[in-house]
């Protein structure tokens, strides 16, 4: 519709202003307060930002009413039934999915850059032993920009392209690096011959000392659940690498930044704190007492795997996981797992408690994933890991869309500001 637009009035002056109606492709309409603080002298007040878009973008649209997720306008289910995670991180990129010569040629791109610079390596003696790999992902992460100057221009297209292949290509040895430090092993150099996926199972697991096969199962169910983690538009992570990108940092220090927000347990570090709370609980005798705690307004336990900011319905990426879960540890010989029993309890039980029911509260992407993961052997500390290797494609599909807007400001918001007035200055024998 054209023109249209809301009409404020500001009571205490009559004062009067039409901010336009912005439409999308789908979703609700946006109003512009771009003149808000100019015409009346206000800013808008949302912690949290529940009701404001941030950015312009094209990447991802998640309808959290109805529980529909696509990317780059296609939905999730679909390319998870038919893409792999490389073909969708190339469609998050691009816009479109590759033809077949373009995804092969993709996949080389990607593969060229797996190593790490020989000089990493020395970075992760200086962890503790039993340092969080989310820590040691932080730092490394952020120190590849000491390394790779020659991507480091962000005003280059070509620099941003390869500090996105880059990105991409190297967090699993990062990743697996990690998780070998911690546990005394050599760290597994990247075999390029493999899959993404395979290739991150190889450095994780094997040893030199051994023959190692990646087990096809595996290799599937984590590419999948790569592929549902890849993007989920502006959740605190990516809104935080876009933040950190419009000061005009470079790439791998925006995604360190993202690293550290979706380490949180609100965030990506659930899937962590679900499997934690499940061998909590422990057995199915205990789900009331930790519902109970979940509703206590005096507790701070919240019943992790559940609710989302923007989802009111059943997370779509849980649908699948879901169903994954159950497939691969029937494939396992694992369909016994006790804490899966308990995870599907605990979901029925809560599901039918009118805690849950009237605030709309299901479970998220995170509920399910952290079974797979333990399924395939990865252990509870690098279930976030994992998500920030899928969801680093989506960082740099966000931080390359930003930077190549024709307008960008630097993210700085504005405060309602309730500490003291102003004051005069209190010589140290006058302070009260
Ligand atoms: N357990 C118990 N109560 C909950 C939960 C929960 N998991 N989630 C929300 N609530 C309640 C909350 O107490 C509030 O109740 P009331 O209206 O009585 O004050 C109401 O539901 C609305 O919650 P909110 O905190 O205002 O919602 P939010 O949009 O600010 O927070 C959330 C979203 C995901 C941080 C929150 O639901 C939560 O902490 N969930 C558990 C952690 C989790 O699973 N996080 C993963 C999110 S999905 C993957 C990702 O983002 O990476």
């Amino acid at each position: 519709m054209e023109n249209r637009h809301v009409t404020l009035i500001d009571s205490a002056t009559g004062k009067k202003i039409d901010l336009p109606v912005l439409s999308g492709t789908h979703g609700p309409a946006v109003i512009d307060i771009g003149k808000l603080y100019k015409e009346l002298g206000y800013f808008t007040y949302d912690p949290g930002f529940v009701v404001t878009a941030s950015c312009e973008s094209e990447i991802t649209f998640i309808d959290g009413e109805k529980g529909i997720l696509l990317y780059r306008g296609y939905p999730l289910e679909q390319l998870a039934a038919k893409s792999s995670f490389l073909e969708a991180a190339y469609l998050l990129l691009y816009g479109e999915l590759p033809k077949q010569a373009a995804l092969e040629d993709f996949t080389q791109k990607i593969v060229h850059h797996t190593m790490f610079h020989e000089g990493i390596k020395s970075f992760y003696r200086g962890f503790r032993h039993d340092a969080h790999p989310m820590a040691i992902m932080v730092g490394v992460v952020g120190s590849l920009s000491a390394f790779y100057h020659d991507s480091t221009d962000i005003h280059n297209p070509r620099h941003r392209e390869i500090a996105a292949y880059r990105l991409i290509a190297k967090m699993p040895t990062i990743a697996a690096a990690s998780y070998k430090y911690s546990i005394g092993q050599p760290f597994v150099y990247p075999d390029n011959r493999l899959s993404y996926c395979g290739n991150l199972l190889r450095m994780l697991f094997s040893v030199p000392s051994d023959d190692y096969a990646v087990d096809p199962v595996a290799e599937r169910a984590l590419d999948l659940l790569f592929l549902l983690h890849a993007d989920h538009e502006q959740n605190a992570s990516t809104s935080t690498v876009r933040v950190a990108g419009s000061s005009q940092a470079n790439p791998f220090a925006c995604v360190a930044s993202g690293i550290t927000a979706l380490w949180g347990p609100a965030h990506g570090g659930a899937s962590e704190a679900v499997l934690r709370m499940l061998m909590e609980i422990g057995d199915l005798q205990q789900i009331p007492k930790f519902l109970d705690k979940a509703k206590d307004k005096n507790d701070s336990f919240r019943l992790m795997g559940f609710g989302h900011r923007v989802y009111k319905t059943y997370d779509p990426r849980a649908v699948i996981i879901r169903e994954v879960t159950h497939k691969l540890l029937k494939n396992m010989g694992r369909s016994e797992d006790p804490l899966f029993e308990l995870a599907l309890k605990l979901e029925e039980i809560a599901l039918n408690d009118d805690y849950f029911i009237e605030r709309h509260l299901y479970p998220n992407v995170d509920f399910y994933s952290g079974l797979i993961y333990r399924a395939l052997g990865i252990p509870v500390n690098m279930f976030t890991v994992m998500f920030a290797i899928a969801r680093t494609v989506g960082w740099v599909a966000q931080w390359m869309e930003m930077m190549s807007a024709p307008q960008q400001r630097i993210a700085r918001p504005r405060q309602h500001y309730i500490g003291p007035a102003q004051r005069e200055y209190l010589e140290i024998g006058e302070r009260k």
